[in-house]
């Protein structure tokens, strides 16, 4: 059996690697040569914790990277699927992942798309195919299995996580016995318009909850309240979980699913409006706390103080920059032109445009210090700056 995985992003170079481990034959194919060959010199890396993991897949020698698509058993499309400016799905690369492999498909072959999909779209992914290969109805299965991983442990997260198979053509048991070739986690079989839409609410829930806690965070300002204590008591309610604030959602995901949903059902999606109203809100409010507590702090010394940004990855204790709202903080506080600033975070070893320096280092020379993300190795020194808090480092002064 040989399995195809088309796009090795950050979910097809994980997948790959994870099958090759568990001794299946994958081509991992990607139409960017530059990652292609990135791959074959060893230099690329969805992320570090990936190393030890390629480098004992490659050991198997169960796996090949190319440029062009190859036939094989199984196809699993694990391309992007990004928002366009409105929120509408951006359906261009998975079509032209499928136009891709349409003429190697055979009898008896598998087909799944990993990559996240609008409501209603394996439907259209399978009349697509028919279209073109009427010959192969009834001789092929087509899936649609969403992708559940966790970026910072992606590699455990791809075997452990429940996964969601939806069938939309051919034998959903068949694919759940693929799954089970590599992963330990339960597997439920439904329907392809089921997986679509479990996908897509479980985004938009996590979506909401975070807005949610972000707007209290603001609320309890404004009040004069401190909102991390405020949470925890309404949490001691046996039936009631709210997140913590943060500065806002960042990655690959949660930003983007629930757009699809208020694009496709705007009047059924009113509570995703709201919250990404409130996101954009947060972020922009968090600017603003730093300004002010900047300017305060010019009128007062008459000089221009060392901001110290502790934090820039999109989420804690990972490396992964996508969709950073941290960086987006830091970017706009740099273009004010306001203060001296530098960076920490400890789980990058160069970010390019800003200088990151070491923890104990920050301390010893920021003015002000302001936690973005709540690493682990993030604590409060107790020292003589000034600190601005959004995601509960220090608790006490934790806005
Ligand atoms: N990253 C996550 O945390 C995550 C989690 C769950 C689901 N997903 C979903 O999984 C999908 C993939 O995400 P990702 O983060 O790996 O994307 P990515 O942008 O990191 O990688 C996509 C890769 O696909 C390649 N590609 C694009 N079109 C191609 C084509 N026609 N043929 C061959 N290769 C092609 C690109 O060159 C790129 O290397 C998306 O739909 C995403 O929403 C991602």
């Amino acid at each position: 059996m040989i399995v195809e995985v088309i796009g090795l992003g950050f979910i097809g170079f994980t997948m790959s690697i994870v099958m090759a481990n568990a001794g299946i034959s994958v081509i991992g194919y990607d139409e960017n040569s530059g990652v292609v060959c990135a791959i074959n010199d060893g230099s690329y890396f969805g992320c570090n914790e990936m190393k030890r993991y390629f480098d004992s897949a490659l050991e198997a020698g169960l796996m090949v990277f190319t440029n062009k698509p190859l036939k094989a058993n199984i196809y699993i499309v694990a391309v992007q699927t990004p928002a366009l400016e409105n929120g509408k799905a951006e359906m261009v690369y998975v079509n032209n992942a499928i136009e891709s492999i349409i003429d190697l498909l055979s009898p008896g072959n598998m087909l799944i798309v990993e990559s996240t999909l609008p409501l209603g779209e394996t439907e259209r992914l399978r009349a697509l195919i028919f279209n073109r290969r009427p010959e192969l109805i009834g001789e092929i299965s087509i899936a649609y299995c969403p992708e559940r991983i966790s970026a910072g442990d992606s590699y455990e997260s791809v075997i452990n996580n429940p996964r969601i198979v939806g069938e939309c053509e051919g034998d959903v048991y068949e694919v759940k016995r693929f799954y089970e070739l590599f992963m330990r986690g339960k597997i439920y079989c439904t329907t392809s318009a089921k997986a679509e839409m479990s996908k897509l609410i479980e985004n938009s829930s996590r979506y909401v909850q975070i807005a949610y806690a972000n707007e209290i965070s603001i609320l309890c300002e404004r009040v004069g309240l401190n909102a991390w204590e405020v949470i925890s008591l309404a949490n001691t309610h046996q039936s009631i979980n709210i997140l913590n604030p943060s500065i806002g959602v960042g990655g690959g995901c949660i930003p983007i699913d629930p757009l699809f949903l208020m694009h496709d059902y705007p009047e059924n999606s009113r509570i995703i409006e709201v919250s990404k109203h409130i996101d954009d809100k947060k972020k922009n409010w968090c600017i603003d706390v730093i300004t002010k507590r900047v300017l305060l702090f010019c009128e007062k010394e008459y000089r221009r103080p060392v901001v110290a940004f502790m934090g820039l990855s999109y989420k804690p204790n990972v490396s992964d920059m996508r969709n950073s709202v941290a960086l987006s903080i830091v970017d706009k506080i740099r273009d004010k032109d306001i203060c001296d600033l530098f960076v920490v975070e400890p789980n990058i070893m160069d970010c390019g445009i800003y200088k990151l320096i070491k923890i104990d280092y920050a301390y010893s020379i920021a003015d002000i210090i302001v936690f973005l993300v709540a690493h682990k190795e993030f604590f409060f020194s107790g020292d003589n700056h000034q600190v601005i808090d959004f995601v509960g480092v220090t608790k006490r002064h934790a806005i």
